[in-house]
C-alpha cells in the first residue's frame, strides 16, 4: 500500500530522471471479460487511457459501452475542479449498487483525483468497494494490481517521480489523430492549480525517442500528432542538452507527417524561435492554445503567472502578426479569491483586445494544498456565476465572428470521423482547429479535403465538399 502525500508531491528534488524501457508481455487471462472506462479532464488524461486501454485488452478484456456489462470498471479521473470530482463520485454510486449484483466486477480508480490525499482516505474509509486505486506516476503497474486483486482496497499511488517510461504501448483511439507526450508534471506552481502536486515534477522525455515515435506514427498512416505537455515550452529544460521546444517542433515537422499541433503553451518564456518555427513549416499548424487566465495584473500576480497584461498582448500581437491567419484560444479563470469588479472588467477588456477564436472559462475552485486556496476570499458565489455568464456572452460573440469569416470560404479540413448526431455526415477540424461537419460518407475520414464553409456557429461550422487533395 502506498498512500500520496502532498509533501512528497510538492517537492522538486532535483535528482536525475531514468528512463525506463517498459518490454512487459501480459498474457489474455482475462478473455470473454468486458472492460467499461470512462475518461474526465484534460486531453493527457485521455491519453493516458489510451495506455490503460492497452493493458486491458492485452489481459483479455473486451471493451463494453454498457456499465452493467462489465467485469471491471476503470475510472481515470481528474481533480482540476470541483465539478470533475463531484462526476467520479456519481459514477461510483453506479458502481456500488452494480457490485451488490455482481460480487466479482473490479473497481478501479486512477487518474489525478487519486493523486490527493483527503479524497483516497474518503475512498478507504466511505467506498471500501473500490478494489484498485493507482496514480498517475505508475500506470504500467496496472496490469499486475489486476491480475493479484482479490477485491481488497489496493492503494498505490505515488506522489512524485523522476522516471519517464518508454516504449509506452497504446491502444489509440483514433486512426487519424495522435497524442505524443513530450513532457510530463508541471513545475510552475500556479497558486490555483492542482496539476503540479498530481502530476509531479517537470520531466521530459529525450527527443530522439519522441522523433522514432512521429515516424512510426507516420509510417503506420497518421495524418496529425499532437504534442502534449502540462506546459510544452519548458520542454527540455530539465535535460540540460542544448535543445528547446523550438529544436523539437522543427525536427517533428521535418520529418513531414502532414499536421502538427501542440498543447499547452505557457506565455512565459514562449520565446520567438518558437514563433518563428511555427510560422515557417506549412505542417504546423497556425493554432496556439495561449492560457491568459485572468486580465487583470493584480491577480495574475496572485496567480503566480509571470507574465504582465502587457507582456501577453506583446507575445499575442507578435504571433499574430509572424503566423499567416493563426487562431488563438485561451483559458480564463474568473472569481479567483477577492477579484473585483475592476479586476473582472480587466479581463473584459482583453478579451475585446484579443478577441480569441474561442476561450474555455471556469470559476475559480479552491483546490486542497495549493496557495490560493489559503486566500482570503469574499466574493459570493452568486457574482462569479454573474461574471462567468457576462464573459461567456463575449467570448462566444467573438467564437461566432470568427467563425463568420471563413463563410463562403474554401479551407482545408483533416476528416476525423462520423458524425455522431448525423449518419450522412463526417466531420472534422480546418488547420485553424475548428470543427467542420460535412455532407459525406466514412470513406473521407483520414483525408485532407476542400471544404466550402456553408454556415457558421459559435461552436462549429457546416461545409460542403470542394475537392479530395490527393
Ligand atoms: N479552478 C478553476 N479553473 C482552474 N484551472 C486550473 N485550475 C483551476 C481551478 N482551481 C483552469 C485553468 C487551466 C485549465 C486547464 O483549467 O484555466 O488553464
Ligand atoms: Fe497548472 Fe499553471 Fe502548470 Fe498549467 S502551468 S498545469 S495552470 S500550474
Amino acid at each position: 500500500m502506498n498512500m500520496p502525500d502532498l509533501c512528497i508531491a510538492k517537492d522538486r528534488k532535483k535528482t536525475e530522471i531514468k528512463y525506463i524501457y517498459n518490454d512487459k508481455e501480459y498474457q489474455p487471462l482475462f478473455k470473454n471479460k468486458k472492460y467499461f472506462l470512462r475518461t474526465y479532464g484534460c486531453q493527457m488524461n485521455v491519453h493516458d487511457s489510451e495506455e490503460i486501454k492497452f493493458y486491458l485488452e492485452a489481459l483479455g478484456f473486451e471493451a463494453t459501452e454498457v456499465l452493467e456489462k462489465a467485469d471491471i470498471v476503470v475510472l481515470n479521473t481528474c481533480a482540476i475542479r470541483e465539478n470533475a470530482k463531484d462526476k467520479v463520485y456519481g459514477y461510483l454510486g453506479r458502481c456500488k449498487h452494480l457490485k451488490q449484483e455482481k460480487p466479482d466486477l473490479i473497481i478501479c480508480l486512477c487518474g489525478c483525483l487519486v493523486q490527493e490525499p483527503h479524497e483516497v482516505e474518503e475512498l478507504k474509509n466511505k467506498h471500501k468497494y473500490v478494489d484498485i486505486i493507482i496514480g498517475t506516476h505508475n500506470i504500467h503497474e496496472l496490469p499486475e494490481l489486476i491480475m493479484k486483486n482479490n477485491h481488497y482496497q489496493d492503494i498505490e499511488v505515488y506522489s512524485n517521480s523522476d522516471e519517464v517510461y518508454e516504449n509506452v504501448k497504446y491502444k489509440r483511439d483514433s486512426k487519424v489523430c495522435a497524442w505524443i507526450n513530450i513532457t510530463y508534471g508541471c513545475d510552475k506552481f500556479c497558486t490555483y492549480c492542482i496539476v503540479p502536486f498530481t502530476r509531479g515534477r517537470e520531466r521530459s522525455r529525450k527527443m530522439e525517442n519522441i522523433l522514432e515515435e512521429v515516424k512510426e506514427l507516420k509510417k503506420e498512416g497518421y495524418q496529425e500528432v499532437t504534442l502534449l505537455g502540462q506546459n510544452v515550452n519548458a520542454y527540455g529544460k530539465d535535460l540540460g542538452l542544448n535543445y528547446d521546444f523550438a529544436t523539437l517542433l522543427e525536427e517533428v515537422a521535418k520529418i513531414g507527417i502532414p499536421r502538427i499541433r501542440f498543447v499547452t503553451s505557457h506565455p512565459w518564456n514562449f520565446t520567438d524561435e518558437m514563433i518563428d518555427v511555427i510560422a515557417k513549416y506549412d505542417n504546423i499548424m497556425p493554432y496556439v492554445h495561449l492560457p491568459i487566465q485572468s486580465g487583470s495584473d493584480e491577480i495574475l500576480k496572485k496567480m503566480n503567472r509571470k507574465y504582465t497584461i502587457e507582456e501577453y498582448k506583446t507575445l499575442f500581437n507578435k504571433i499574430k502578426e509572424k503566423v499567416k491567419n493563426v487562431a488563438i484560444t485561451t483559458d480564463i479563470i474568473v472569481g479567483f479569491p477577492n477579484e473585483t469588479d475592476a479586476d473582472f472588467k480587466a479581463t473584459l477588456d482583453i478579451v475585446k483586445y484579443c478577441q480569441f477564436d474561442n476561450a474555455f472559462t471556469f470559476i475559480y475552485s479552491p483546490r486542497v494544498g495549493t496557495l490560493a486556496a489559503q486566500m482570503e476570499d469574499k466574493i459570493p458565489y452568486e457574482v462569479k456565476q454573474e461574471r462567468l455568464k457576462k464573459l461567456n456572452e463575449l467570448v462566444n460573440s467573438y467564437s461566432l465572428k470568427s467563425n463568420q469569416k471563413l463563410l463562403g470560404k474554401i479551407v482545408k479540413v483533416l476528416v476525423t470521423e462520423e458524425s455522431e448526431k448525423d449518419k450522412n455526415k463526417v466531420c472534422g477540424y480546418t488547420e485553424t482547429m475548428k470543427l467542420v461537419n460535412i455532407v459525406g460518407n466514412k470513406d473521407l475520414i483520414g483525408k485532407i479535403i476542400d471544404v466550402e464553409i456553408t454556415s457558421a456557429k459559435s461552436f462549429s461550422l457546416d461545409g460542403i465538399v470542394k475537392s479530395l487533395k490527393d
